[in-house]
């Protein structure tokens, strides 16, 4: 049994620990509830005289209190920088505001990040910590689904450009990732399941079991079950630790972790960030990705239908918006794994089991025609 399975079915105080290793910079994951009051939750993060808490507008006024009471402690200045919120403003001038900030209140190089939100709160501040001064320690203290089972682990930070979706950023680990399960409690509907989008990634591309798991479980992910939050947030995150730990700036094996991401960014970044959620878009995206894994005769049928039924149940969309083939072509084309021009997607060979590959464009226009809601005149 892992430690995330024997948390499963303990009681709720229990804390389970899953390991990045990566040397020198190698982090733990805390995963469990009530973890922003507990003191063990900072033991041992870097000495400093001062820390800055990275939140936004939504977030701040529910937990921000509770992690600066923790930290007041521990620093002897806690700063407070309070961020718009949400995906338009994963942006330059948000990110300029979190350098002012750390300016004004004379931050220097010990000082500590800590980054409360979910993952446009994580990537912006990570991204902040990775250049401030060339470079700051952070902590993620991710609070939503998404955040905690995917986005605050494994180090990419960033932000969008106009041009393309995360396309500034930078490989920058945290110090530690701290998963507090208590505070999904406010997460609102929309964004639960768009967490549960990458919680369905992580299972088709690494583990079977989990995707037949998930199955059997998924109404009580929705329904917010502890047990099963808990189990879905730790095997995620022994994943993407284990994924991370073997190829940090993917250079090959943590590709697959953008399954649905090539269709989704695109969704995305053509009907302007922050229309559809992240996680919708890589819902949407890992059904067409299916799809064009089977006109490759990679996939079959069946398995298509297992994947497009699950997010269908997640709430999640399995047809794209009518952006037309040609603007899905040239956003395509600007995707961070693309080579010389040529697209590269990830696809399925099996539930658990992904390859990176590139395809020809008629199977492309053929998956688009089918998966989205008709081609925009
Ligand atoms: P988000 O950060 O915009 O959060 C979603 C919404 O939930 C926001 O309105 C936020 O204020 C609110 N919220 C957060 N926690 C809450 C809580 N506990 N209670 C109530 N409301 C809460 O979106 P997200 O889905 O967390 O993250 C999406 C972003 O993450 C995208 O920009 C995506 O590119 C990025 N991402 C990064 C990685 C990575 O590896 N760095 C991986 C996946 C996604
Ligand atoms: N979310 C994809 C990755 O971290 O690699």
């Amino acid at each position: 049994m892992t430690d995330t399975e024997r948390v499963a079915q303990d009681d709720a105080a229990q804390v389970a620990a899953v390991r990045v290793e990566l040397g020198d910079r190698s982090y733990s994951i805390m995963i469990g509830n009530g973890l922003l009051d507990a003191a063990d939750s900072y033991r041992g993060l870097p000495a400093a005289s001062h820390c800055a808490i990275v939140t936004n507008e939504m977030v701040g006024p529910l937990y921000v209190d509770r992690l600066a009471a923790a930290l007041t402690g521990l620093y002897r200045e806690v700063h407070l920088i309070v961020l718009p919120d949400g995906e338009a403003h994963k942006n330059f001038a948000t990110l300029q505001r979190i350098f002012d900030a750390l300016l004004s209140a004379h931050c220097d190089r010990s000082t500590t990040v800590f980054a409360l939100g979910g993952g446009v709160i994580g990537d912006l501040a990570g991204f902040a910590a990775a250049s401030y001064m060339r470079g700051v320690p952070f902590v993620q203290v991710p609070t939503t689904l998404l955040a905690q089972v995917d986005s605050s682990v494994g180090g990419k930070t960033g932000l969008n450009h106009p041009l393309g979706k995360n396309m500034i950023g930078a490989f920058y680990q945290p110090q530690r990732v701290l998963i507090d399960l208590g505070v999904l409690r406010t997460l609102p509907d929309r964004e639960l399941q768009a967490g549960i989008a990458e919680v369905i990634k992580t299972a088709l591309v690494a583990d079977a079991d989990f995707f037949a798991w998930l199955e059997i479980h998924l109404d009580a992910l929705l329904a917010r079950d502890a047990a099963a939050l808990r189990h879905a947030i730790g095997r995620c995150c022994e994943i993407k630790a284990a994924i991370v730990g073997q190829d940090e700036r993917e250079s090959d094996l943590r590709a697959v972790l953008n399954l649905g991401h090539t269709f989704g960014h695109a969704i995305e970044a053509g009907l302007g960030y922050g229309e559809w959620l992240h996680g919708e878009a890589v819902g949407c995206g890992m059904v067409m990705a299916a799809h064009l894994s089977s006109a490759m005769g990679l996939l079959d049928v069946d398995a298509v239908g297992r994947i497009e039924r699950v997010v269908a149940r997640a709430g999640l969309p399995v047809r794209g918006p009518a952006l037309g083939s040609d603007a899905y072509m040239a956003l395509m084309r600007r995707d961070k794994k693309a080579q010389g021009g040529e697209i590269r997607f990830v696809l399925l060979e099996s539930i658990g089991g992904a390859t990176l590959r590139a395809a020809p464009d008629e199977l492309v226009a053929a998956v688009l025609a089918t998966c989205t809601s008709g081609v925009r005149s």
